[in-house]
């Protein structure tokens, strides 16, 4: 595995790799890694000659107000499970070479950008659009992998990538949870062990939506409200939101119709830690 933190030099190598007709995928993370991108790079070595690992925390897809200077980093343990789950390029730029003095060209999905997380964190997308897209320009990779968790990420960068006419598949990895449920996050290392036992309630509100539907409910708010009631009863500092939407339009759907694929989103905040957890079902 070879390190990188220049634009330039990653580049050479990549178009010397493209001679040789070796597939490229891109990873794209900001490090902190857990079993959850580690199963994004075992994919994408599995479908590919060479994977690329981008490492970097990007400033502009946080608030003001959010956790910027506190994520968590840690570029040697970071390196070893990238290697060891098959990653040959480690791409670690500095914010610098990102977003050089003067940087003032952004990328934006509108719309689908401004609901459930994009109310509550109005430059988010914005800011991972842009450096996707600007990662996505300078690896030029045939496939890149994101995780399901994000699941409004996932929506915005697939329309970006088809609306701008990009070369490059979006591949959608499934979520990897905890052995209790709780969907693997670099943000879980925030939860005290309180709030961590008691944040299993994600997970338990999306399984229980499944069966309601399964069951037959139809009511998106009778099923809202019973999540909201499981999640109240494990001490949430607020429920941001929990929805149900359309998998493309992630517009809100007030009834459930057979046939449809649906997706429910939610973010809670335990303590000072947000978390997210989605579900997808097909009815
Ligand atoms: O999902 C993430 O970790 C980030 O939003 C991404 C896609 C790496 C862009 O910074």
């Amino acid at each position: 595995m070879t390190t990188y933190s220049q634009i330039l030099e990653l580049r050479s190598t990549l178009n010397d790799y493209r001679e040789k007709k070796k597939s490229i995928a891109l990873v794209p993370t900001m490090g902190y890694l857990h079993d959850g991108h580690l199963s994004l790079i075992k994919k994408a070595k599995a479908e590919n000659d060479i994977v690329v690992v981008s490492i970097f925390v990007n400033p502009t897809q946080f608030g003001p107000k959010e956790d910027f200077a506190r994520y968590p980093r840690n570029i040697e343990r970071d390196s070893e499970l990238a290697k060891l789950s098959g990653c040959d390029i480690l791409f670690i730029p500095s914010v610098e070479e990102m977003y050089p003095a003067g940087f003032s060209t952004y990328a934006v999905v509108e719309n689908i950008s401004t609901v459930l997380e994009g109310k509550f964190r109005p430059t988010h997308f914005k800011g991972v659009t842009t450096v996707v897209l600007k990662l996505l320009n300078i690896v030029q990779p045939q496939v890149a992998y994101f995780g399901q968790k994000d699941a409004q990420q996932c929506v915005v960068i697939r329309k970006m990538v088809t609306e701008l006419n990009l070369h490059t598949e979006i591949s959608i990895v499934p979520t990897l949870r905890e052995s209790d449920g709780l969907a693997m996050s670099s943000r879980n290392v925030y939860l005290s062990p309180d709030e961590r036992k008691n944040a299993v309630a994600l997970n338990q509100s999306l399984r229980l939506a499944e069966r309601l539907i399964h069951q037959g409910e139809r009511n998106s708010e009778t099923i809202i409200n019973e999540m909201m009631k499981l999640i109240q009863s494990k001490n949430p500092t607020t429920i941001d939101y929990i929805e149900i939407v359309g998998t493309e339009n992630l517009e809100k759907r007030t009834s459930i119709k057979s046939g449809d694929t649906i997706l429910i989103p939610l973010a809670v905040r335990f303590g000072t830690t947000r978390l997210i957890d989605n579900t997808i079902i097909t009815v």
